[in-house]
């Protein structure tokens, strides 16, 4: 039902327009009664259970940055049958992000391309909607991801990704630190080991007892993508979310001029699946056993979801399987996982 009407109806509007008018329905999912029967018919079993940063998953399938920028639909999605809800980027002063369109599909790909830019309404803004959602609490897990203001040049980045920590790490079951959007200037840079290093050890120390992640990009060599991971462990880090979207535009089935028209951005979805399971495989390797690792990009169906968790992810992600697969996708996954199959 949902693929029929995402290509005969969903496609013809604009990618953005799609994605606030569908925020607009997880909003209302979030709100009793349709929270009650959206979770009647989606509440992930207790079999799929994770136990990690020292907090229960319900399901091991999270909702990535980026979809819930401003923390608005956190208790839709949590409806919905996430097991955990990333919200943001957030960064410190709110930002309109790039010019628009910046959202594209590639059908074909099961991708998309988007320049967004960290569009949010800022620290201050999301810090109050988490303190609401904190006094109601919805039964799903917050992580709360940061990354640099425009404004703010690279040199002082620490210091503003530190005003964004102490505000809303009190208000997250963890945070994530950002450094790998393509879409802000010089913010891929922050990935070298001598700049990361001051970067996360100021963050943890404004984090305080949050359970703290770095995000890193794919497209980094994985001599790199080693350096990281010890770094993340060795100053004390909780985990590392893998990964972000590329730079990449190998291996698309989309014709060059629809891809070029896209123009520059980050590609996600499903060409992203094949390198997100080497750096999952790269970065377990890096880390001890109980080192927290999630898993993201290109997961689709509950079979990617295993094969993720039996490489050693020990929590996943998706984002862009979630607009082509439609509201019931972590439904979909967590009956698929139950069965203990293949594709959902
Ligand atoms: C439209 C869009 C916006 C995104 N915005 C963010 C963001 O603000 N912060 C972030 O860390 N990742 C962001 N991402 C990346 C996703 O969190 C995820 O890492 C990436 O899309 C790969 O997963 P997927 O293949 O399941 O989509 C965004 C992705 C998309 C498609």
């Amino acid at each position: 039902m949902y693929p029929l009407l995402f290509r005969v109806v969903l496609t013809r509007f604009d990618p953005e327009f799609a994605h606030h008018a569908a925020m607009v329905v997880i909003r209302v999912l979030g709100v009793p009664p349709f929270s009650w029967v959206t979770r009647a018919i989606t509440s992930p079993s207790n079999e799929q259970q994770v136990e990690a940063l020292g907090l229960t998953f319900d399901s091991p399938l999270g909702v990535a940055a980026g979809f819930d920028k401003n923390a608005v639909g956190v208790r839709g999605l949590a409806a919905l049958g996430f097991g955990h809800v990333e919200v943001g980027t957030i960064t410190a002063i709110a930002q309109e992000g790039n010019p628009k369109p910046r959202l594209f599909r590639l059908v074909l790909d099961r991708a998309v391309i988007n320049r967004m830019g960290f569009n949010n309404a800022g620290a201050d803004a999301a810090a109050r909607r988490l303190e609401k959602l904190r006094r109601r609490r919805p039964k799903t897990v917050i992580g709360v991801n940061i990354g640099k203001s425009r404004v703010v040049e690279v040199e002082h980045a620490t210091a503003d990704y530190v005003a964004s920590a102490t505000r809303l790490a009190p208000l997250a079951d963890y945070l994530a630190v950002n450094v790998s959007s393509p879409n802000t200037p010089g913010l891929r840079g922050l990935q070298a080991v001598e700049t990361l290093a001051p970067l996360l050890r100021a963050v943890k120390a404004a984090a305080g007892s949050t359970p703290l992640l770095v995000k890193i990009a794919p497209d980094l060599p994985d001599e790199e993508i080693v350096a990281i991971a010890r770094l993340a462990v060795s100053e004390g880090l909780d985990g590392i979310i893998a990964h972000n979207t590329t730079i990449s535009r190998e291996g698309l089935k989309t014709d060059a001029d629809t891809v070029e028209a896209a123009g520059a951005g980050g590609l996600s979805g499903a060409p992203l699946r094949e390198r997100a399971m080497e750096v999952l495989r790269v970065v377990r390797d890096a880390v001890p056993s109980e080192f927290c690792v999630i898993s993201v990009g290109g997961v689709e169906t509950a079979a990617d979801v295993r094969e993720r968790l039996d490489a050693g992810a020990t929590l996943v992600q998706g984002y862009t399987a979630f607009l082509y697969r439609g509201p019931l996708w972590a439904r979909q996954i967590d009956r698929g996982l139950r069965r203990g199959t293949a594709r959902a």
